[in-house]
């Protein structure tokens, strides 16, 4: 943990949020000769103790290698080539290499790439300010914003010239802009997952996207010997409810046969319960004020591209603003165009995913029927895996 900083009256881009969103501007700026502080609301334990999902686009990769925060991930992460979609018992491998040309992802937990950006930042000496309570955001739309927040019960506030919104979606940046300017999109399913993660070794050398009579189960892993699983639940559902042997039980009824009879269970490490949705406003810029990852969009996690969409975000609005810097204003003038065409992209990618692999019993035998034509389809069509492949891995930015 490194010590206290002395908290800045002015800074050239103030961040709010110390998320990987947040942490990865931050970093990717200073590289760039660009000052920043970030405000996050909690501790750095706190954000640290968050688990996630951990597939990484190349994308994603390439820009932690940018920003210098990939040696580990290098070096611990997995890549993966292939991914299987199950459903009921048949099982349909997607070699992603051969059906994109070549690419793969990354299989690195985003806990673990929250504490390399930390460890990043630590090490240029960047301002990261823990527990700063009721951060606000005042004059956005004017030539000179700022920050107020408190500390240790003593009130700041910090000038700069541009504000990035990167507190995720309960946060206060979103909230700063006018009603009458934002437009939110949602969908919210009426069902959640149920995750688990626990040091067993994985199923599958491969992740495994099951849709099941009793619903949807995913098996992912952060390592060969951790391994994290989900299955489809209820809203209801109540996570103390939930024994680890109970939860071992219904995972295999959520998988083939052939898989149920490998898992390899053991005590949990971590067990909760996240409901689904998806959610996008417009614009994600209001004057000096940009929104990115969570604090903009989200996604339902199948599919794994919240992080990977908070990643793209970053690419947009670091280069934005460098150009920025160095005179050519076009990228930050766009930043919100630009990055909503590909979160809308990854928004009906989530989507579709989600409404194929779920159960969803309100919408009756022919909504099940639907599904396992898709799934018939895809097993057939080298088209169709190829445009979930491309999907899958990433597009472009
Ligand atoms: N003031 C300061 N910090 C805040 C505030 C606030 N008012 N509100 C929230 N925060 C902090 C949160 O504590 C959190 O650490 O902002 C951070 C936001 O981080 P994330 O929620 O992780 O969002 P983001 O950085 O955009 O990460 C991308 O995509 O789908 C997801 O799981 C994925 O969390 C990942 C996200
Ligand atoms: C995860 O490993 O937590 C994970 C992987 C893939 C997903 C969602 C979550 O689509």
């Amino acid at each position: 943990m490194s010590a206290p900083m002395p908290c800045p009256a002015k800074t050239q881009v103030l961040i709010v949020g110390g998320g990987p969103s947040g942490l990865l501007l931050s970093q990717l700026l200073h590289r760039a000769g660009i000052d920043t502080v970030v405000l996050e609301r909690r501790s750095r334990d706190y954000v640290l103790s968050r688990i996630r999902a951990g597939v990484l686009e190349q994308g994603m990769v390439d820009l932690l290698r940018r920003a210098g925060a990939a040696e580990r991930m290098d070096r611990e992460g997995l890549v993966h080539d292939g991914v299987e979609i199950a459903f009921e018992e048949d099982r349909l491998r997607l070699d992603l290499a051969d059906l994109t040309g070549g690419k793969t992802v990354m299989v690195y937990g985003q806990t673990e790439v929250t504490a390399d950006l930390y460890a990043a930042r630590d090490a240029m000496g960047g301002v990261i300010v823990h527990e700063a309570e009721n951060v606000a955001l005042h004059d956005v739309d004017g030539d000179a914003p700022y920050a107020t927040f408190e500390k240790n019960g003593e009130t700041h506030r910090i000038a700069c010239d541009f504000i990035a919104g990167c507190d995720g979606f309960h946060g206060v940046a979103r909230q700063t802009i006018p009603a009458d300017v934002l437009k939110t999109f949602e969908l919210v399913y009426p069902f959640g997952w149920l995750g688990i993660l626990a040091d067993v070794p994985p199923v599958n050398d491969e992740l495994i996207y099951a849709c099941h009579d009793k619903g949807f189960a995913l098996c992912s892993m952060r390592s060969q010997t951790r391994s994290r699983y989900y299955i489809q639940c209820s809203l209801e559902e109540k996570v103390e409810d939930w024994s680890d042997d109970r939860f071992w039980e219904a995972l295999a009824a959520h998988l083939p046969a052939d898989v149920a009879g490998k898992l390899v269970t053991g005590p949990s490490i971590e067990k909760s319960i996240a409901p689904l949705r998806s959610f996008v406003t417009e614009p994600m810029r209001h004057g000096r004020l940009f929104l990115a990852g969570d604090a903009a969009h989200i996604v339902p996690p199948t599919g794994a591209k919240g992080l990977n969409l908070a990643a793209s975000d970053i690419h947009y609005l670091s280069t934005g603003l460098i150009d920025h810097y160095r005179g050519d204003s076009t990228g930050l003038e766009t930043y919100s165009q630009r990055a909503l065409a590909r979160v809308w992209k990854a928004e009906r990618f989530s989507w579709w995913m989600t409404t194929f692999l779920h159960r969803f019993p309100e919408k009756g035998a022919f909504g099940a029927r639907m599904q396992r034509a898709e799934f018939d389809y895809l097993k057939s069509s080298r088209a169709a895996q190829a445009s979930l492949a491309e999907n899958y891995v990433g597009l472009p930015y």
